[in-house]
């Protein structure tokens, strides 16, 4: 690796179809930071893009859920994620949005340039169709029982129980997520990448990459052993990158297509922000530029066959260096899942804890080759055995006795015994092995390096006994708070990548103002005299009740959310504001009437207080109609008016409902008219 090449550092852009959690930093967005605050500080040149995946089912599927624009669901979770990565120090230059201009532009070039050399395969195929909703079900949008392990609940992209890539057609007794129908076959015509055609010149390629993770590889030949079929690059949907041709109306690009260019497009508006437009050509289309994508494992076939197969048929384009790939993190010994509710969202994680501590608690169980396991009474290990026991402890011991005995200034070294050099040695010897690690993608084991630093200084300390020679030896004392703090120093910057908030502390703590590099790490950092200031501790310890709390919220959460539970799961939180908008009052049934052709609706006269309102109301079949005249209700008076059956009406009245179906009515001895709320 030559030092004077460009680097361009990407992650995975996550789908704004909600908030972040543990999985998402441990899988795609931990270690491409650490990589790239390392490679900052080594000077290198180096750009770091992310940005949000706003296009694609997923999106789509969010927006019905709640009732809302796709565009309301993407702006949400755009600006929410993007506080969330700033919050924890993930340190992109640029967090770009696939739903920019620059970027539809961007995707439609590509897909006009391979369409123009004649790439795509066009194909008119029969595909599953909702005639009730009047759309083609493409990917989540139709679910089925999986033709492989005859999971009921598989979808049409994947079954998610036996990880099957899956096409829609191919599941048996499919079903439309929209209408719960069955789907009818309805013909369309779609663009398809012929890969099998191009996996040749693609393997030629592959066969050139270096050190490459084995769990990365290992996938990539397994999907070429296979054979690489086509993959349609267009989808019929709405909500997308519109494929830019006149004879394809209503039809967008394909998410998978069109996502990956968006670190094409982020790139751009980095440059553009920065006021120098055609920068982004330095770091993707020069050959002296090395590109990185950092993902978790489920993306690996888009960013090693995909992606890079677009790249060499448009031409003129960097090929990715490599691919370092994460494998999964459970939590608590059980696969992480956000229906579920087993998950830890991390903006909730910030209202208790700090960003460094949970940086450093997954870095240490990155499921760097395999899948890991994230659990609280490990978190609580690493802060309290790790953060504060060694490397706080040290820094403590090293600061407080100088501000103590030495004038809170460092001392000279004079005369250094064997014991003195040879920990000061271990600055260099562990900086090597930090330096070998991370340079190989080998972030555990870097971080494992870098707190040995901390264990060798700690021990040294307790060794030379400074308290003990500060009257028998000054010097000596001298000598080993000199060595210590220069540690110190050394570890303010090595530990940088990973603890960048408490190494700044630290480093204030020290009056350290040589220059941040990785240059700079050496073991003559602090210059005599240099004023040390302990401060506070870096790091507190996590006490026992804290780490329950996080685990019954957990189990809370997950109980909620059993599907074998008799109640629904819980919906996300609103705010106070959104719940403010609600006028619900206290109401009386007055008069209630059959409403004609239909068995489920009643047409109400509801005193309001205020008013009589006419309220219809589904539950013909829930109620006596007779007996409900006098009947105390709560009534949404604000909830606009709405025709049914020709009658319009205004309002609603709340019932409690049953996972049977079963309503009832939330009675209230409240006098008419009063607020509910
Ligand atoms: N949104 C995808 C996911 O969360 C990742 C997209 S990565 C990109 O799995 F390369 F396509 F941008
Ligand atoms: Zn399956």
């Amino acid at each position: 690796m030559s030092d004077n090449k460009r680097i361009l550092v990407t992650a995975a852009l996550p789908y704004a179809n909600g908030p972040l959690h543990l999985g998402h930093l441990a899988g795609a967005y931990l270690t491409p930071d650490f990589y790239t605050r390392y490679k900052r500080l080594k000077g290198d040149d180096i750009v770091f893009i992310c940005g949000s995946d706003e296009h694609g089912v997923p999106i789509t599927i969010a927006a019905e859920k709640e009732g809302v624009k796709p565009q309301d669901i993407v702006d949400r979770f755009h600006e929410m994620n993007k506080n969330v990565f700033e919050e924890f120090g993930i340190s992109f230059d640029y967090y770009g949005r696939t739903s920019s201009k620059t970027h539809h532009e961007t995707a439609q070039e590509f897909f006009t340039n391979l369409n123009n050399k004649g790439y795509f395969k066009k194909k008119t195929e029969k595909q599953l169709y909702d005639s009730k909703a009047d759309m083609f079900l493409p990917d989540r949008y139709v679910k089925g029982t999986c033709p492989n392990c005859s999971y009921t609940e598989a979808y049409g992209d994947q079954c998610e129980k036996c990880g099957t890539s899956l096409s829609p057609t191919e599941l048996i007794d499919p079903v439309s997520a929209l209408s719960g129908e069955k789907p009818e076959l309805k013909e369309t015509e779609h663009w398809y990448m012929p890969l099998g055609d191009t996996q040749e010149k693609l393997e030629k390629w592959l066969d050139t990459r270096k050190n490459w993770k084995p769990n990365v590889m290992g996938q990539v030949k397994s999907w070429l052993n296979d054979g690489l079929a086509d993959r349609a690059a267009t989808r019929d949907l709405s909500w997308g990158v519109p494929v830019p041709l006149e004879n394809a109306k209503g039809k967008v690009l394909y998410v998978w297509f069109d996502a990956p260019i968006g670190y094409i497009s982020a790139t751009k508006e980095w440059a553009e922000q920065k006021g120098t437009p055609e920068a982004w050509k330095d770091y993707w289309q020069d050959e002296n530029s090395e590109l990185y994508h950092f993902i978790g494992k489920d993306n690996i076939v888009f960013h090693c066959i995909m992606f890079p197969t677009i790249l060499m048929e448009h031409g003129g384009y960097v090929m990715p260096e490599n691919v370092p790939a994460n494998e999964f993190l459970n939590l608590e010994g059980k696969k992480l899942s956000t229906s579920r509710g087993w998950a830890v969202w991390l903006h909730e994680y910030l209202e208790d804890f700090s960003p460094d501590l949970l940086r450093y608690a997954l870095g240490t169980t990155l499921p760097e080759s395999k899948d890991s396991d994230f659990s609280w009474k490990d978190f609580q290990a690493r802060v309290n055995n790790e953060l504060a026991a060694v490397l706080g402890n040290f820094v403590f011991r090293a600061l407080s006795f100088t501000q103590k005995f030495a004038n809170g200034e460092v001392p000279k070294l004079v005369d250094p015994q064997q014991i003195d050099l040879d920990a000061l040695k271990s600055i260099e010897t562990q900086k090597e092995k930090v330096t070998q690690a991370i340079e190989t993608f080998k972030f555990k084991e870097a971080i494992s390096e870098m707190m040995n630093l901390a264990r060798a200084g700690n021990k040294y300390f307790t060794e030379t006994e400074p308290w003990k020679t500060r009257n028998s030896d000054p010097q000596a004392c001298a000598n080993s708070l000199h060595v210590s703090l220069q540690i110190c120093a050394a570890l303010s910057v090595l530990m940088e990548p990973i603890l960048p908030d408490s190494m700044k502390k630290l480093r204030n703590q020290l009056s350290y103002s040589g220059k941040v590099s990785w240059d700079s790490i050496s073991d003559s950092m602090l210059e005599v005299g240099n004023s040390i200031d302990p401060g506070e501790v870096l790091f507190t310890k996590v006490e026992d009740e804290e780490i329950e709390t996080q685990i019954a919220k957990l189990e809370e959460r997950a109980a909620a959310n059993d599907p074998t539970s008799k109640f629904t799961p819980l919906k996300e939180n609103i705010g106070f504001e959104d719940f403010m908008k609600l006028d619900i009052r206290a109401g009386e049934i007055l008069e209630a009437e059959k409403i004609e052709k239909s068995d489920k609706l009643l047409k109400l006269k509801v005193d309001i207080g205020i008013e009589i309102r006419t309220i219809v109301s589904g539950i013909a079949k829930h109620v006596d109609m007779d007996k409900i005249v006098g009947q105390k209700v709560s009534v949404v008076a604000n909830l606009a008016p709405k025709k049914l059956m020709g009658v319009e009406s205004a309002g609603m009245i709340l019932m409690a409902e049953d996972t049977e179906g079963n309503l009832k009515f939330v009675d209230t001895e409240a006098e008419s008219g009063s607020t509910i709320t």
